[in-house]
C-alpha cells in the first residue's frame, strides 16, 4: 500500500464507517416494515373476502356449498389454462361471489319459492349479476376485476346471455371461466324443476354450449382427460360431506370437512401444500 493511501485511510472520520451502516440499517428496516404492512394488508383482504363468505353460508348454505365448489373447478380449469397467480387469484373471487347477488331481499323469496317463476319473477332473476356487482362495488379499489366478473357470469359466448348480451372475448375471462364451471355445478345438483344430472350427462351439456354458450376455447381444455379426470375427483369430494353427514344420523362418524378455501393457507402464510386433488 503506498504512503498517499495510507494517510487516506488514516484520516478517515469514524462517522464515514458509521453513516453506510446506519442507511443500510434503516433501509432494511423499511423493507421489513414494508412487508409486514403489505402482509397485513393480504391477511385484511383475505379475511374481509372471507368474512363475506361466512354471510353467504349463514343466509343460505346451499349456496355457499354451490360457490365453493364453482370455485374448485374454476381454479382447475384456470390452472389447465397455465393462467398466472394474478389472474387465478381473480377467477377464484369472482366463483366465490359470483351468486352474491341472490341473496338480495328482492330476491330471497323467489329463489326459496319452489313454484314455477312468472315472467315477473324470471326477470327479477335475471338482475341478481348485477346485484352482485353493486353488493361487491366497495371492493372494486382493491379487486377492480371482481364486480366486471360477477356482472357477466350469466353472459353468453354468442351475445344471447344477461344483463347485457356482450359476447365472446367481450365478456371478461374470469366470467367465461366461472360460466362453464357454474354450470356443470348446477346441472350436477338437484334444482328447482330438474333432478341432479350424472357427470357425463353434464360434461355432454357443457360439450353442446361450445361456442353458443361457452368460450369454446375454454370448453376445450375442459374436455381434456386430463382436466375432467381432475373435475370428477373434485365432485366426488364435495359430494362426500354430505354421504358422510347422513351416516352421522345414525351415530356414526363426523361431516368431513367442506371443500377447503384455499386463501385461508395463504393467509396464514406460505402454502405447505394445495389442498385440492
Ligand atoms: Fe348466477
Amino acid at each position: 500500500m503506498n504512503k498517499a493511501v495510507r494517510t487516506v485511510l488514516a484520516q478517515r472520520s469514524p462517522m464515514r464507517d458509521i453513516v453506510p451502516v446506519t442507511v443500510g440499517l434503516a433501509a432494511g428496516g423499511l423493507l421489513f416494515r414494508e412487508h409486514r404492512i403489505r402482509a397485513k394488508t393480504e391477511r385484511l383482504g383475505a379475511a374481509t373476502l372471507e368474512t363475506l363468505l361466512n354471510a353467504i353460508d349463514a343466509n343460505d348454505a346451499v349456496t355457499g356449498a354451490h360457490v365453493r365448489r364453482v370455485a374448485t373447478y374454476a381454479l382447475i380449469l384456470g390452472e389447465a389454462a397455465g393462467f398466472d397467480e394474478r389472474t387465478l387469484h381473480s377467477i377464484e373471487r369472482v366463483a366465490l361471489f359470483h351468486d352474491v347477488g341472490k341473496l338480495h331481499e328482492a330476491l330471497t323469496d323467489i329463489f326459496h319459492d319452489p313454484s314455477k317463476l312468472t315472467p315477473e319473477e324470471r326477470r327479477a332473476v335475471m338482475t341478481h349479476p348485477q346485484r352482485g356487482a353493486e353488493v361487491l362495488a366497495p371492493l372494486s379499489a382493491f379487486y377492480p376485476d371482481l364486480g366486471k366478473g360477477v356482472a357477466a357470469h350469466h353472459e353468453r359466448w354468442d351475445g344471447t346471455g344477461y344483463p347485457r348480451g356482450i359476447r365472446g372475448k367481450r365478456i371478461p375471462l374470469t366470467a367465461r371461466v366461472v360460466a362453464i364451471a357454474d354450470s356443470f355445478d348446477a346441472i350436477t345438483h338437484r334444482r328447482r324443476y330438474s333432478r341432479a344430472r350424472s357427470f357425463s350427462e353434464a360434461v355432454q351439456a357443457i360439450t353442446e354450449g361450445r361456442a353458443t354458450q361457452f368460450d369454446p376455447e375454454l370448453v376445450d381444455l375442459f374436455l381434456t382427460p386430463a382436466v375432467l379426470r381432475k373435475i370428477e375427483r373434485a365432485m366426488r369430494q364435495a359430494n362426500a360431506p354430505q354421504r358422510k353427514r347422513r351416516t352421522r344420523r345414525h351415530g356414526e362418524k363426523k361431516p368431513g370437512p367442506d371443500i377447503t378455501f384455499r386463501w385461508r393457507q395463504r393467509s396464514n402464510g406460505p402454502r405447505a401444500q394445495d389442498p385440492r386433488p
